[in-house]
């Protein structure tokens, strides 16, 4: 017996596009996904603020944040990354169906576990965000000393150093951080948007 035997699907009474309807915009995510300091959650802040002013019902979800509470009996093995990555975009199709454009901000360092998240969503629900910056961009900013501490062995499989980053094959958006201002990448998702959702 698998362990989704005898259990029964409830519809409810209000449907997505009913919620979808009040909130007079669709449900999408917007999947940042990047080196550890290439900026996913600077970016993804900034952009929540500025759509929350134009009316948009948000919410993000961040590594740092996720991993204190849903995800904190996971590491950083491939196999719990995987893991962690898995229960996000679960976590993200929920929101999705409530009508959310929500805001991950993960390093998803796999392009597998990242298409795995396409799957689940429907079509243009998920927006894959590659926030680029190069590992020596990164590593000069090591906003918190953890590339130091790679360097020097402390913490072992740290993306970009000896840990995999797999970049995205065709990203809906591509922000350069290393080459825009903070406001530009902004700008740029937002346009997007505009067009999209
Ligand atoms: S993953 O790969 O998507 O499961 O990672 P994520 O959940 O986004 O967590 C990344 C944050 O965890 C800190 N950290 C590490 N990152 C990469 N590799 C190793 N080994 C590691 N250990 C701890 C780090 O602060 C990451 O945060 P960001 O915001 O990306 O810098």
């Amino acid at each position: 017996m698998t362990k989704s035997e005898n259990i029964v699907w409830h519809d409810s009474k209000v449907t997505k596009a009913e919620r979808e309807k009040l909130n007079g915009h669709k449900g999408a995510v917007l999947w940042f996904t990047g080196l550890s300091g290439s900026g996913k959650s600077t970016v993804s802040v900034e952009l929540e603020k500025e759509l929350h002013a134009q009316g948009i019902h948000t919410y993000r979800l961040d590594g740092d944040n996720i991993r204190h509470g849903l995800n904190k009996n996971l590491g950083f093995s491939p196999e719990d990354r995987k893991e962690n990555i898995r229960r996000i975009g679960e976590v993200s199709k929920l929101m999705v169906d409530a009508g959310l454009v929500t805001l991950t901000a993960f390093i998803s360092p796999y392009r597998e576990d990242r298409d795995n998240v396409r799957e689940l969503l429907g079509d243009g629900e998920f927006i894959e965000v590659f926030v680029k910056a190069s590992v020596e961009t990164c590593e000069s900013r090591d906003p918190k000393g953890l590339y130091k501490k790679a360097r020097a062995g402390e913490i072992k499989g740290f993306t970009g150093i000896d840990a995999p980053y797999e970049e995205p094959s065709n990203p809906e958006i591509t922000v350069e951080t290393d080459k825009q201002s903070l406001k530009e990448s902004v700008q740029q998702i937002v346009e997007y948007l505009k067009e999209n959702i």
